[in-house]
């Protein structure tokens, strides 16, 4: 498994470096398994989830967007199956008090039998029999810590848009097929997290659920399969590094009939980011069953009623973001040097342009300023006036930024100025007055 760690240490020791993501609560020694995302992270972060909603919500006529909140019902849970179903076999060494997921490839022999072996302490005989444990995080609402008021953090943004189905139905006017589409937090105790930002405690989802009539469900999860793939080409994703992997009957969760996990292959391997699974009709069958309220859509050409079966798309953004970030990382050799480059699709890179005045005199400054001023009032762009140019340059292309714009003598007299292109170290001459248009056109992917 541990196919390159050289390059996810380098790529964890960049993404602090450069402001992409940052450990939480690092002065106090850090919380495990979560993450924060500074100022190159959030827009980068942002870039992917504004791309999504754009191209699943404002691009198509038949998806509505939802924003439902985290907190829910907690009966929602016990309908969806999270409560009795959402957990993961673990085993605890009772002698060194570490817990481990049962199927942990570094348990040595059999959990509960005394020839097991601890990975962490190396004690025999320790470890537990596998018991199971909810994923889910537990709280409580209101001023009594008691059971009556216990409420989780959502595990998966999917049940705010079942329950919620029949109320952008009926508002938003649309028919049978019809998806809605949300991006929020989700959190998942999960045991064994680790490999950076590729599972965490918390995280966020941009979740579509499509309501189909049952019979054309088929059609649909095919549909939903290539479009998702093409998205994910259209992000600039090496194809190579892409797959599907089909789950198996021991691998479908509780609620799916079919499902196909979009897989990148990692530094340390092949990993799912994004699930498309047929649910069936089993969630707003169950929503019904345990809230009494039909959740039945009347089809009004043919008066037949039913549940529709759903087709869900569920992609992780922190994790298209890692995916992002390992597909862009390379490391070259110019002139002798070796540079870093984050070879972003200029589409969702975090900085759109930087501007670099070459000296900090005879008026470069003061038109590399104006034409900075000009600029951000269209793109995330960044202003650097220190050091050598070899070394502005060399920052934002770890900062994966396309393109640099500098200001140099002739600029003061002609009004033009030079932009490098980050992957080919070409330079063009453009006037200062084009650039917005210059930039936008190529950034339009
Ligand atoms: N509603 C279906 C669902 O939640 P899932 O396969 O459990 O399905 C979907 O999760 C996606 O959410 C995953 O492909 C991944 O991108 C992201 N995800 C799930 N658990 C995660 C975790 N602990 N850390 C980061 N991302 C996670």
């Amino acid at each position: 498994m541990p196919a390159d760690n050289n390059v996810m240490e380098k790529l964890v020791s960049l993404a602090k470096r450069r402001g992409f993501v940052f450990q939480s609560s690092e002065i106090y020694g850090g919380l495990g398994s979560v993450w924060d995302y500074g100022p190159l992270g959030v827009e980068l972060k942002k870039n992917l989830k504004e791309r999504w909603w754009r191209s699943m919500v404002h691009e198509r006529e038949d998806i509505e967007g939802l924003d439902a909140a985290i907190l829910m019902h907690p009966k929602v849970w016990e309908a969806s199956g999270h409560i009795a179903g959402f957990t993961d076999p673990l085993v605890d060494c009772k002698h060194c008090k570490n817990r481990f997921r049962a199927d942990d490839p570094r348990i040595k022999g059999t959990p509960g039998e005394p020839d097991a072996q601890c990975p962490v302490c190396g004690s025999r005989g320790t470890l537990t029999a596998p018991r199971l444990f909810n994923l889910m995080f537990k709280t409580f609402m209101g001023p009594v810590e008691e059971q009556a008021a216990v409420v989780y953090l959502r595990p998966e943004t999917a049940q705010g848009i079942y329950v919620n189905y029949l109320n952008v139905l009926q508002a938003s006017r649309q028919k049978i097929p019809f998806g809605i589409a949300q991006v929020g937090k989700a959190f998942r105790n999960e045991i064994t997290p680790g490999n950076f930002t590729f599972r965490t405690r918390e995280f966020e989802q941009m979740e579509m659920q499509f309501f189909v009539k049952p019979g054309t469900d088929g059609e649909w999860f095919e549909f939903w399969k290539a479009q998702r793939m093409e998205w994910h080409y259209g992000l600039g994703i090496r194809r190579e590094k892409l797959r599907f992997h089909q789950h198996t009957k021991e691998e479908l969760a509780h609620y799916a009939k079919d499902a196909y996990d979009l897989e990148y292959e990692f530094p340390f391997g092949w990993h799912e980011f994004e699930g498309v699974h047929n649910r069936s009709d089993f969630d707003l069958s169950r929503h019904q069953q345990f809230s009494g309220k039909k959740l039945e859509y009347l089809d009004p050409a043919t008066k037949e009623r039913f549940i529709p079966y759903v087709v869900e798309t569920s992609v992780g953004a922190d994790r298209t973001a890692l995916v992002v970030m390992c597909d862009a990382y390379r490391e070259e050799t110019v002139e002798g040097e070796t540079r870093v480059v984050m070879g972003f699709n200029p589409a969702i890179a975090p900085l759109k342009a930087a501007v670099f005045p070459l000296v900090n005199k005879d008026g470069m400054p003061e038109l590399a300023r104006r034409i900075f001023d000009d600029l951000r009032r269209h793109f995330n762009v960044f202003y650097d006036d220190s050091g050598s140019i070899g070394r502005r340059y060399r920052r934002q292309d770890e900062a994966g930024t396309p393109y640099g714009i500098t200001v140099d003598g002739q600029s003061v007299g002609d009004g033009t100025v030079t932009v490098r292109d980050r992957d080919t170290l070409l330079q063009e001459r453009v006037a200062g007055d084009r650039l917005v248009s210059h930039l936008g056109d190529k950034l339009k992917m």
